[in-house]
């Protein structure tokens, strides 16, 4: 398969990417970084761009991304968080969030859809913060409400993009020992690692959308 994963250059992206490539799959690895991601890797191909500024050049992104074949799948793991309480958040902060995890995510989309190969598989990576219902904590207001768009806009694009035979879903992930978690809960140890959560997230890609679609799904074995 042909996958693009965003956020690549740390954390659960790069695990993601990581497990991808060594099960043999072709690697788009999306990076706001400088940074080649897995140098060497000959399945891995790095792509430049930073999807939360709305003045990324998306269709030569896409043009680049395409440019041997079409993409099976997208993993739009890319997100940003701040924490901080919702009386003080400025305006300035909350578009922030909201082009890293929500605006960024769809116009990537927008801008690949036409060459998805279809049967293609969307996956959004989402927070178990942006479901209704879960335990919410606070300073994660702004985070969790656009993870919870995130979360929506899947169900929604699943029905707008049943008969292009492009299947959506969202992981909304638990906690995950990365560097945006300890940034957000300096000192928690969270049950799983990045490479867990990505190998799994790797196998979810591929294997998901048999048997779901337009679901948002909780994976986390801990409050938060
Ligand atoms: N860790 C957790 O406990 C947890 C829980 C729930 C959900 N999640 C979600 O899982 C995904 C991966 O998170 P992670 O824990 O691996 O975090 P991370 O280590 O901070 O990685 C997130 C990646 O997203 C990209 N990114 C960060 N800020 C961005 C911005 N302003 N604009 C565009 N891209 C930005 C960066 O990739 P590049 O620099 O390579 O572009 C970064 O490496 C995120 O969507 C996050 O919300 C994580």
């Amino acid at each position: 398969m042909r996958i693009l994963v965003s956020g690549a250059s740390r954390g659960i992206g790069l695990e993601i990417v990581r497990a991808l490539a060594a099960e043999g799959h072709k690697v788009l690895a999306l990076t706001r970084s400088g940074s080649p991601v897995l140098p060497g890797n000959p399945r891995v191909q790095t792509l430049f761009a930073d999807i939360s500024d709305p003045a990324t050049d998306y269709a030569a992104l896409a043009e680049e991304c395409t440019r041997e074949d079409g993409l099976d799948a997208v993993v739009n793991n890319a997100g940003a968080l701040l924490n901080a309480p919702f009386d003080t958040m400025e305006a300035e902060a909350v578009q922030y969030l909201f082009e890293a995890n929500v605006f960024g995510p769809m116009r990537l989309l927008r801008a690949l859809k036409p060459r998805l190969n279809a049967p293609a598989h969307v996956l959004n990576i989402g927070s178990m913060g942006g479901v209704q219902g879960s335990a919410k904590f606070p300073g994660l207001a702004w985070y969790s409400a656009g993870k919870g768009a995130l979360a929506i806009l899947t169900e929604c694009l699943a029905e707008e993009w049943k008969n292009d035979s492009i299947r959506v879903n969202c992981l909304a992930l638990g906690a995950v020992q990365t560097e945006m978690l300890q940034a957000a809960f300096p000192g928690y140890n969270a049950p799983l690692s990045a490479a867990e959560m990505g190998t799994f997230i790797a196998d979810f890609v591929q294997n998901g959308a048999r048997f779901f679609n337009g679901k948002i799904l909780p994976v986390s074995v801990s409050t938060p």
